[in-house]
């Protein structure tokens, strides 16, 4: 019999601890199938049987397993070998909606519980809607600008909300064979902050900019591109949102205040009351809507005749008009549903009154209210959400624009211009280090006045002009919200689901 000496028995009790280790290692971010609980629900008079693998921690190094951990739901067929419509185990799409709301700390969506909803809307219908409909949801929690730990420390700060999402990407890619449900076929969905959340994943994929936060987090070794986005209302490019915003409200002096993002409670109305802007904030809505066409100019987007899209310094321009066209093929949708539009003196109908030529954008404006005051997203007092989004671990709020930076009321400090770029996807579209969703659907109310117009219409110009599908439009009279659409949401997944084979 052959025997092994010392030096051999040592090396083999290293190669057994270390494959152990190995082992151990990739078990810590392995799905545990059995840890699940049967949970039963009704959707439109039909009862749904799932089951529920709840708070699942998707990072080996949590910072925080309140948050960074994720809610999966799979319809019991699957472990049943049947199949639901068209899917079955290894096609079903896993539809990925995010809670964020305000850039707070958000919970994972829960199915039974309502507990988590913000603004008004069940935040659990879209939930129910995509396992009545065959999918698999996956819900991700994310830290968010208040979240701290026993030392005081911040531990939420951007671009924490944007590198969790991702290690819950990276989770279930990881898990693709274990976890029933394609995890190509990945679609997030949220609204506002969560909006951008959801257009950041989607242009953001497997850009190497996030990697070393994804690895100090121990997330898991796959990648994190995703497959569609729904977005609605995404309160984004926020570096260039306060321009944007007196390129729109310039010369409405009043506006509806709605307390600061930062105490808007989301199981609440918002109160509103009528201001006035002071005489100082007249001035710097005027000088702020001076910086908007340079930084549109700079992007050189172009319309579907591939028309350069322009601003000039008055801020006119064929930009201007482009962004009107969305508001006219929204009152054009009513119009054509019967809705009477005589009442706004804003919009001119042909001499038949069934087509809508042209709308005044300043009495659109004014009828729409402005509701933030000047900088609307950075503000000289570091006071917003926003502000405190892009503080640090021991730095509540910082500026995150060179304009209110300049122009600070307190003592402050900036953000990384790294920080602010990875919390922005309109940098990441066309980078040839991402990978962009091939499929986007984003949605933004005529009446949102939480951020201009211009932000979800050059995301999606952007989009377009770099070879992506994206399907955007402005629902008429909608406020800032989301869900509300979700039969018409699901339709436009179905079909961008039947693409690209399994
Ligand atoms: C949200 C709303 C805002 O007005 C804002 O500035 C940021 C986020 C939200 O509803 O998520």
């Amino acid at each position: 019999m052959k025997t092994i000496n010392s030096s051999q028995l040592l090396i083999l009790l290293a190669f057994v601890i270390f494959s152990g280790c190995k082992k151990e290692m990739k078990k810590d971010l392995s799905f545990n199938s059995q840890n699940y609980e049967i949970k039963t629900f009704e959707f439109e008079g039909k009862e749904y049987k799932v089951r529920a693998f709840e708070n699942i921690v998707y990072v080996k190094k949590p910072i925080d397993t309140v948050y960074q951990c994720m809610n999966i739901y799979i319809p019991e067929e699957y472990f049943q070998d049947k199949s639901i419509k068209n899917y079955d185990k290894e096609s079903a799409p896993i539809f990925f909606p995010n809670n964020v709301g305000g850039y707070m700390p958000a919970k994972p969506i829960s199915l039974t519980q309502d507990s988590q909803q913000r603004g008004p809307g069940d935040r659990t219908k879209a939930t129910k809607m995509a396992l009545s409909k065959g999918y698999v949801v996956a819900s991700p929690g994310a830290r968010g600008r208040t979240n701290n730990n026993s030392f005081g420390v911040y531990t939420g700060k951007a671009p924490a909300d944007i590198v969790d999402l991702k290690a819950a990407v990276r989770y279930l890619k990881f898990n693709d064979s274990i976890i029933p449900g394609n995890s190509r076929k990945i679609i997030s969905n949220g609204t506002s902050a969560g909006g951008a959340m959801s257009a950041l994943l989607g242009a953001t994929g497997n850009s190497p900019d996030y990697e070393p936060y994804l690895k100090s987090l121990g997330a898991a070794e796959a990648t994190d591109d995703i497959y569609a986005v729904s977005a609605y209302c995404p309160i984004t490019n926020l570096d260039h949102a306060d321009a944007a915003y007196e390129w729109q409200f310039n010369g409405v002096n009043t506006y509806m205040k709605m307390g600061s993002m930062g105490q808007i409670d989301f199981h609440q109305k918002r109160t509103e009351t009528l201001d006035t802007l002071t005489q100082s904030q007249i001035e710097v809505s005027d000088q702020l809507k001076m910086l908007f066409p340079a930084y549109v100019n700079s992007l050189k987007l172009r319309n579907n005749q591939n028309q350069l899209l322009t601003l000039y310094d008055n801020g006119n321009g064929n930009f201007k008009i482009w962004v009107g066209s969305y508001i006219i093929a929204s009152a054009q949708d009513v119009l054509n549903l019967g809705e009477d539009l005589s009442k706004y003196e804003w919009i001119t109908l042909n001499k038949g009154g069934n087509i809508v030529e042209k709308i005044d954008f300043a009495g659109y404006v004014r009828y729409m209210k402005r509701m933030k005051t000047p900088p609307a997203f950075d503000a000289l007092d570091l006071s917003t959400g926003e502000n405190q989004l892009f503080g640090n671990d021991s730095i509540d709020a910082c500026h995150f624009t060179k304009y209110s930076f300049e122009h600070s009321t307190v003592e402050s400090f900036m953000a990384p211009e790294l920080t602010i770029k990875m919390m922005n996807p309109i940098y990441y579209i066309g980078d040839p280090q991402s990978t962009c969703a091939k499929y986007w659907r984003i949605r933004h109310g005529t009446l949102d006045k939480d951020t201009s117009l211009a932000i979800s219409v050059i995301l999606a110009t952007k989009l377009k002009n770099s070879g992506i599908n994206v399907n955007l439009e402005m629902p008429w009279n909608v406020p800032h919200s989301g869900d509300y659409d979700l039969r018409e949401l699901f339709e436009w997944i179905e079909s961008v689901c039947k693409k690209n084979g399994k």
